[in-house]
């Protein structure tokens, strides 16, 4: 059984094909960073016309690198949501018209299981039941997972994701867009001793978020610099790093002991974060639990991850319509 996985949901077109006993034989990316860089975000409609541009020539691409031709496809799937509404019926309207095509099913997808299930997409990949925190530039999440499906939430932001807060951290430091690598990368540099940013919400407990009160904190350290040397931005970057980190990882180790866990996933862009990454090494060597992350070069959007939740859902019997709908909010616990 093959699967071809579209994701268009903000400003990546990813297309992918997966074979079920080959595993990913397709995944191809194209990133639209360069079109929005000079806005320092994402401009929607911009998206959508690039989706539209890229998407159905990499689709002919896929097919060609894999040796696959369409009637080997058996199924195609899609981000149905949550993300910008017209970049997501950019890929749901070409699975539908390609699905009616071919006729095979389409399935609409949603986007933050795919990111959850790129970290299964391994020879290890971890047991049910685990504690997923789904950290990227939309959400920041801890869920319960006990079976594939079956999410319950246990935390989420009440403001900013905590990829949103890197991304508009480092446009206040003058630093290109996407913000998560270009802070991790200075970060590098940085004195750590320098600045001591807060924690939110870790006094008290629960195991929800925030992290606009971070990002107005990093704002006032800024202004209160006036003119910023490049390892004064350096050490903001570490000392807001770490902030990030800390805070991420001691609602981890709630949630562990909240649920009785002792596997814990993460993944979306944010888990690409190199400092996350050993800070939660650490966690689970001193909890004995183990934690799991997806390949770097699936931590951010990609296609491969919507193959892969598509052929889960086709081999438990999903199908739909033909109609075009598509979900920009859609809380993951209504799966
Ligand atoms: O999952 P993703 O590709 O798109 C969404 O679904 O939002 O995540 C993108 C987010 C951006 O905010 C980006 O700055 C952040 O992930 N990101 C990182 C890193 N790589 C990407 N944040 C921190 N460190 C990184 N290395
Ligand atoms: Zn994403």
């Amino acid at each position: 059984m093959r699967v071809l996985g579209i994701e268009t949901s903000c400003d990546e077109t990813g297309v992918a094909i997966y074979d079920e006993h080959q595993g990913i034989i397709a995944n191809l990316l194209y990133s639209q960073i360069e079109l929005h860089r000079e806005f320092g975000g994402v401009v929607p409609e911009l998206a959508s016309r690039d989706h539209i541009r890229k998407t159905l020539p990499m689709i002919d691409e896929a097919l060609l690198a894999s040796g696959s031709k369409p009637e080997d496809i058996h199924a195609i799937a899609y981000t149905a949501g949550p993300g910008l509404v017209g970049a997501l019926l950019v890929g749901a309207s070409i699975a539908k018209s390609l699905a009616l095509a071919w006729n095979i099913p389409s399935l609409g997808i949603h986007h933050m299981e795919g990111h959850l299930l790129a970290a299964l997409l391994t020879d290890n990949p971890p047991d049910y039941p685990f504690v997923a925190l789904l950290v990227s530039g939309g959400h920041t999440q801890l869920m319960a997972c006990h079976e594939p499906e079956n999410y319950d939430l246990l935390g989420e932001s009440q403001d900013d994701a905590a990829g949103e807060a890197f991304d508009k951290v480092a446009r206040m430091l003058g630093l290109p867009y996407p913000g998560g690598p270009a802070i991790a990368d200075l970060a590098t540099e940085g004195k750590a001793a320098r600045f001591s940013f807060p924690r939110p919400m870790t006094s008290k407990p629960g195991l929800d978020f925030s992290f606009s009160g971070l990002k107005t904190f990093t704002l006032n350290t800024i202004a209160s610099l006036k003119v910023l040397s490049q390892q004064d931005k350096a050490d903001i970057a570490v000392a807001f790093q770490e902030a990030v980190v800390d805070t991420i990882r001691i609602k981890c180790e709630r949630a562990l002991a909240a649920t009785g866990m002792n596997s814990l996933v993460i993944a979306g862009g944010v888990s690409a974060n190199v400092a996350l990454r050993e800070s939660l090494n650490h966690l689970s060597a001193r909890l004995h639990c183990q934690v799991f992350y997806p390949d770097f070069r699936l931590c951010t959007d990609n296609g491969a991850m919507i193959a892969f939740a598509g052929y889960h859902r086709l081999s438990k019997g999903h199908r739909e319509d033909l109609a075009i709908n598509v979900k920009p909010r859609w809380p993951m616990v209504e799966l």
